[in-house]
């Protein structure tokens, strides 16, 4: 496996640039998630890590070595699709076979290398069977074996789990994640399911309009967004966003801050107390959630008792100091404090 050093990487299509100077260093045996909106140039890069893309400015090394010249071949990257691609008149072995009988290996070390992929992947009794025999999960499996058969340099994975259901998404990232533990593999998994990434990945690079907005581990991200747009993206349901004014707070930054931190209290000396009416309550398992008009804004808060709470009635929701973000109101950049005091701790509207 191989580390991954992206610089000042440029890709045009015609007169547009798709991916507009990326810089990303990714460490052998690292998994890392390309997150971002549709249309925000994921699968171009990993194209272009493979080969499958020429790009127009900047590098790609591989442990170092330039390969941007190279074609996909000689770079020796897997890449896994959405649509698994396995040959329908192919067995499950021989399709695991091909890339080795491409590479015009003899049957003894392909059998060998089959079996080891075969046994990992835990999917021996299957060997024999042909693509149409398989269930969705099994053929995902069968594509991330011939994946990784011949022992490649990394695995690039472009919204592999997309055409699965949910629960079989959520049992095949596990199985993702402890293969690539196991064999110690370097993974570049494309998706816009910010919670896929947040719990597959080492790190995530959050992606819009062909800039990589912030390559940082999940939590990292999740607490410290670099901006309002990572901070909107990383999450669900999505961080409340309120005009500084609204808050109480002087200035004109953005006040953002999570549902998960924003609960029914008594304002006291919470850094934000927002007084609003209910007008929603979703129950949501272990909490509700509450929808709360502030002004002319709905804002999203949880809650673990309903006990007291009355639809159509006034409700204060507070947050702690230490969950409270705010963005400057152009470039929507996060500030590390509130620049100045609050006006009033407990603004009333
Ligand atoms: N072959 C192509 N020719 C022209 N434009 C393309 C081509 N491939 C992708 N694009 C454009 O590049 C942008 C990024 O696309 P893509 O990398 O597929 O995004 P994502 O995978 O994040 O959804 C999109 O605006 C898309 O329309
Ligand atoms: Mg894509």
């Amino acid at each position: 496996m191989a580390s991954i050093r992206i610089a000042g990487l440029t890709k045009r299509f015609g007169e547009v640039s798709v991916l507009k100077g990326l810089d990303l260093m990714i460490e052998d045996g690292e998994f890392v998630s390309f997150l971002g909106p549709s249309g925000c140039g994921k699968s171009t890069l990993l194209f272009c890590i493979s080969g499958l893309e020429d790009i127009d400015e900047g590098s790609i090394r591989f442990d170092g070595r330039e390969i941007s010249d190279l074609g996909p071949r000689e770079r020796n990257i897997a890449l896994v699709f959405q649509d698994y691609a396995l040959y329908p008149h192919m067995t499950v072995r021989e399709n695991i076979a091909f890339p080795l009988r491409q590479q015009k290996l003899d049957e003894a070390t392909i059998g060998r290398q089959v079996a080891w992929a075969a046994d990992v992947l835990g999917i021996e009794p299957l060997l024999d069977r042909l693509p149409a025999a398989l269930s969705g999960g099994q053929r995902q499996r069968a594509a991330v074996g011939r994946a990784i058969v011949r022992n490649p340099s990394a695995l690039l994975m472009d919204e592999p789990l997309s055409n699965l259901d949910a629960s079989l998404r959520v049992h095949m990232r596990t199985e993702i994640r402890r293969l690539q533990k196991e064999l110690g593999m370097t993974v570049i998994f494309v998706t816009h399911d910010q919670e896929e990434a947040m719990v597959l990945s080492d790190r995530i690079a959050v992606m819009k309009d062909g800039v990589v907005q912030q390559f940082a581990a999940p939590m990292e991200i999740y607490s410290h967004p670099a901006n309002r747009f990572v901070a909107g993206f990383i999450g669900s349901p999505q961080m409340n966003f309120l005009p500084g004014a609204l808050c109480g707070a002087r200035g004109d930054h953005v006040v953002g801050v999570r549902p998960h931190d924003l609960k029914p209290g008594v304002g006291g000396d919470s850094e934000l107390s927002l007084n609003g009416t209910l007008v929603l309550i979703e129950p949501a398992g272990p909490f509700q959630f509450l929808d709360v008009m502030i002004g002319e804004q709905v804002v999203r808060a949880t809650c673990t008792d309903t006990a007291g709470l009355t639809l159509g009635e006034g409700i204060t929701l507070c947050a702690d100091r230490r969950a409270v973000r705010y963005f400057t109101p152009d470039s929507g950049l996060r500030v590390d404090q509130q620049p100045m005091e609050l006006e009033s701790r407990s603004h009333v509207l």
